[in-house]
């Protein structure tokens, strides 16, 4: 069973981090950047009301825009519970809002057709087991505790307890994206990896985890796939000698959780591009949305997924399943590549003629995917130019964002 199948097929999924830090609406590490009072940023989850939280029209957009999966922060570095903890009283259900938000999210993105995945935050900013430089008492007042031994052990188990919960009471879930283990742990097996690991699979046995329960670079296991964030990797990483599917989780505007005043959006053409970019290196895309606390992802998000959703539907087939090319794409272009199909992706609008690397006498015929349009091999005067691998056409009419489908001679 190649477990790992239906994630390097999908290549775009949703992130989604919504917690109650969207209330002071600073982002998700607030509670640690700012001067809180005590428990004044705890308290925020008495008045979590998101009355406008609607989850099968999130999942709709996420679905249109070519997404197959979503991964959901069920719990931040804030400790607090997006799902109905049976260990803490720190939870969504405890709010106003009183619903179970994680498994609203669940059963509506399940509806589209989607597939599941569980954000769960490794550190808990709350729990006096847990200390860390990147903590809020050490970012706000220089000071780091040393957990006892039984705040460390009950910290452990609450981590425990809290996945042990999501992998049993949720139905199937797809994937787990764990996060994170910060570099003053470096070395330090902080989580009990393995026993987290061995209940997971034990649980859901098709599940797929991520990589950040590496604790050091000489102790590295084999993860089902590899998170490296906002940015566009150049090629798959590679891991003990052999490379690893991966994914880049990336932000729509400078922020994972909701931040008042960023308004830095990506335009769609670049949000689409370094989704192709991913792609054509054989890695995923994890599109972030960050609700406010009305539960709502702005109108920009929206407009930003709706394009993606337009580009989506003429382009699907040059990214589900998609992987790299062995071709040189030309100046200006990507591939991603399935079968005997490249999907050549127009990063800018073409000055006139392309010329493809490597293609000469490959070529059975090329298409543009937005008209449907065939388009012409060019035997140009000056042929003579080009190299002897190369293949000069004429894409007349298309822009940046467009895709030239080319198929190869079997
Ligand atoms: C980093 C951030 C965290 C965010 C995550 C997403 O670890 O600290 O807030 O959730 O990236 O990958």
């Amino acid at each position: 069973m190649d477990k790992i199948k239906w994630f390097t097929d999908s290549r775009f999924g949703m992130f989604i981090h919504w917690g109650i830090y969207a209330i002071p609406a600073k982002g998700e590490w607030s509670f640690a950047h700012e001067p809180w009072k005590e428990n004044e940023y705890q308290d925020f989850s008495k008045v979590f009301d998101p009355q406008d939280f609607d989850p099968r029209k999130l999942a709709r957009l996420a679905s249109a825009a070519g997404m197959k999966y979503v991964v959901f922060t069920t719990r931040h570095h804030d400790g607090f519970c997006m799902f109905d903890s049976h260990f803490t009283d720190y939870k969504v259900t405890n709010s106003p809002y009183g619903k179970d938000i994680v498994r609203e999210v669940v059963e509506a993105f399940r509806a589209e057709g989607m597939k599941i995945g569980f954000y769960h935050s490794l550190p808990d900013w709350t729990h006096p087991g847990y200390a860390d430089p990147e903590s809020p008492e050490y970012i706000q007042r220089k000071e780091l505790h040393t957990p006892t031994l039984e705040e460390y052990s009950a910290f452990k188990e609450l981590l425990f307890n809290h996945l042990q919960q999501l992998m049993t009471e949720y139905g199937k879930v797809d994937l787990l994206f764990l996060d994170y283990t910060s570099k003053y742990k470096d070395g330090t097996d902080y989580f009990d990896r393995d026993r987290i690991l061995e209940m997971v699979y034990r649980h859901q046995p098709e599940i797929i985890v991520n990589d950040r329960l590496a604790f050091s670079k000489e102790n590295v296991r084999d993860f089902d796939y590899y998170t490296p964030e906002i940015c566009v990797m150049n090629q798959p990483p590679v891991v003990k000698g052999r490379e690893v599917a991966w994914e880049s989780c990336t932000t729509m505007n400078n922020n994972w959780g909701y931040c008042a005043g960023d308004n830095n959006y990506k335009d769609a053409h670049s949000l689409i591009s370094a989704l192709i970019g991913c792609v054509s290196r054989s890695g995923n895309m994890l599109l972030n949305v960050g609700p406010d606390a009305n539960g709502s992802i702005g109108e920009t998000a929206e407009s930003r997924l709706k394009e993606m959703a337009e580009w989506f539907k003429l382009h699907s087939e040059a990214v589900t399943g998609c992987g790299s090319s062995q071709y040189t794409p030309p100046f200006g272009c990507a591939y991603t590549a399935k079968e005997n199909k490249i999907y050549c992706y127009l990063l800018i609008t073409p000055v006139g003629d392309v010329i493809l690397p490597q293609l000469k006498g490959k070529i059975e015929s090329i298409k543009l995917m937005r008209t449907g349009e065939n388009i012409r091999i060019i035997d140009f005067w000056g042929f003579e130019l080009l190299r002897a691998d190369e293949e000069r056409i004429r894409p007349t009419g298309a822009k940046a964002g467009d895709v030239l489908e080319i198929t190869l001679k079997k």
